[in-house]
């Protein structure tokens, strides 16, 4: 089985966190990356958010609002070699950075699992699940995993991403 991880993350100031060099998904999506072999896809914007915690909640709001599909550095196109495509990022205002549903709508899920991760600081996994089952069509999705993003670096966190992608 080839898998691949599709993901958003972002550096920089975060609740909880403080400033942080590398965002709490892109740990977990390097945990599926070395318990799976899998490929990893970073959705990273053309425009970044703002290094300030509360600009950026705002400019993601701004894009909740206006349903936007922000651009990206780049794209992937085909996925026709994965079996399992692993979709994750974090939570913003209860589902995933927007950016991800740029690429997500880029792509033919036709025959492919996908298993749905996020980290958060209270949501879980918000409603990305039910999100994730209308954008991809014609796969099957599973049970997602939600990590608090404060814990990331931490045993139990890899050991929770370990038994869910076993
Ligand atoms: C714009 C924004 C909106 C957020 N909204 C939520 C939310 O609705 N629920 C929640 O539990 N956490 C929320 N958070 C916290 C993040 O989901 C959490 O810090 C996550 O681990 C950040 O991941 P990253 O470092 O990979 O970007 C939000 C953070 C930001 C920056």
């Amino acid at each position: 089985m080839r898998s691949l991880v599709i993901y958003f993350s972002r550096p920089g100031n975060n609740w909880a966190v403080g400033y942080i060099e590398k965002g709490n998904t892109e740990v977990i999506a390097e945990y599926i990356k070395e318990f799976t072999g899998a490929d990893l896809f970073k959705c990273d914007p053309k425009r970044p958010y703002s290094d300030d915690y509360m600009a950026c909640t705002e400019e993601a709001m701004a894009y909740k609002k206006q349903n936007a599909r922000p651009e990206l550095k780049k794209y992937l196109d085909d996925i026709s070699a994965y079996d399992v495509i692993y979709i994750g990022g974090p939570i913003y205002w209860g589902e995933l950075p927007y950016e991800v549903y740029t690429e997500l709508d880029r792509l033919d899920f036709t025959g492919k699992i996908v298993k749905p991760f996020a980290t958060h600081e209270g949501s879980g996994l918000g409603s990305i699940e039910n999100v994730l089952k209308k954008k991809c069509a014609g796969a099957i999705v599973k049970n997602g995993l939600a990590v608090q993003g404060s814990a990331v670096n931490s045993e139990m966190a890899k050991k929770q991403v370990k038994d869910w992608v076993e």
